[in-house]
């Protein structure tokens, strides 16, 4: 197949594509998606086959206003209406008792539906001249999403319809996944909406388990992404806990020629090995930000072993920790 490449104003191009049951990747403003018709039960089965995602993975429906929540779900609890009215359009999840109007590819046979109203003026466009989309983040199931059109080209050419290029996405990392299908909300992945914003907003929640925890053999889990190995570059990623001093010690004494260190923009000039800046020190919208690059980027650079810093697990700090903690496999050593 072969892949066309829109650009941000060739909305209704894409849109002609997504009505004929095509798939497109588009911009959001956490990592690009890759889009098909909610509605259309084939359309998002070439989804699953094109990023290799495993069936039994369900898939987040976009909408471009509040309202368009009301026909896909059974329910819209008073908690789901603060919390869109606060963070939609914005990096936030919302999970719900489905209608039947949702096929089963897209809910993979749970009785639930994800949906999320993207801030991305690409996205919303898009949504608005077609219809509610499906879509995860549009690498190959197990890489770092992508936050560029190159990423995704990297990883889709050839296998879905067309790309719109929307340039970087802002944020970084996906939206937080909260359920409110049951009877406490709980969040099942941390992302661009921290979990102190949202309890600020309905008071108590949870952090489920396999946010920051490996997962033991054949336990139950609330959302099946966090089963698979996630977000993985080829090389060897290891987190490094302690001060500025012991990390780049530790770095000075393991390291060669093949060693790729994710560094804060303070530390670019004190290692002799491949430097990857994140941004700076404790910021970790920044962090967020340029995470999933910097580890296609390590790939690029040949790099066998990526050294990190082990993030917070504060604010934004939590959906960093989250990822690179897979990303490295539950590798981390205390200084
Ligand atoms: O920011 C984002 O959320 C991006 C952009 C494209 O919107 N999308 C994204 O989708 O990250 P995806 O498919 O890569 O991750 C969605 C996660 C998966 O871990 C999936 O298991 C979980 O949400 N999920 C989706 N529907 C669910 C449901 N009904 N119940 C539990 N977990 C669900
Ligand atoms: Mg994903």
């Amino acid at each position: 197949m072969k892949t066309l490449l829109l650009s941000a104003d060739e909305t209704e191009k894409a849109a002609r594509i997504i009505l004929d049951g095509g798939i497109v990747a588009m911009p959001t403003e956490t990592v690009y998606g890759l889009a098909a018709d909610a509605l259309n039960g084939k359309a998002v089965a070439k989804i699953f086959e094109a990023k290799g995602r495993p069936m039994d993975n369900p898939l987040i429906v976009h909408i471009s206003d509040i309202s368009q929540i009301k026909p896909l779900v059974r329910e819209f609890p008073e908690k789901a209406r603060l919390l869109a009215e606060k963070f939609w359009p914005g990096p936030l999840t919302i999970i719900l008792p489905k209608s039947d109007m949702i096929p089963d590819e897209v809910s993979a046979g749970l009785d639930t539906v994800a949906v999320r109203f993207p801030s991305h003026p690409v996205a919303q466009a898009l949504i608005s001249v077609s219809c509610p989309l499906a879509a995860p983040s549009a690498n190959l199931s197990g890489s770092p999403s992508p936050t560029s059109a190159q990423h995704v080209i990297r990883d889709m050419d050839g296998r879905i319809d067309a790309i719109i290029d929307g340039g970087s996405c802002d944020i970084g990392v996906e939206s937080t996944v909260i359920t409110l299908a049951e009877d406490v909300p709980r969040i099942l992945r941390p992302g661009g909406v921290t979990a102190e914003e949202i309890y600020a907003v309905i008071g108590e929640i949870e952090i489920d388990r396999a946010v920051t925890e490996p997962l033991a053999e054949g336990q139950k889990v609330s959302s099946p992404g966090m089963k698979y190995k996630h977000y993985a570059p080829k090389a060897r990623v290891i987190l490094l806990e302690g001060g500025r001093e012991k990390f780049a010690e530790y770095i000075r004494l393991n390291s060669d020629d093949k060693t790729g260190v994710l560094c804060y923009n303070e530390e670019k000039d004190i290692f002799s090995c491949i430097c990857i800046p994140i941004g700076y020190e404790n910021d970790f919208r920044s962090y967020a930000r340029k995470m999933f690059s910097a580890l296609r980027e390590a790939d690029d650079k040949g790099c066998r072993i990526v050294y990190a810093h082990c993030p917070s697990k504060e604010g934004m700090g939590l959906a960093v920790y989250n990822r690179m903690i897979r990303a490295s496999g539950f590798r981390v050593i205390r200084l």
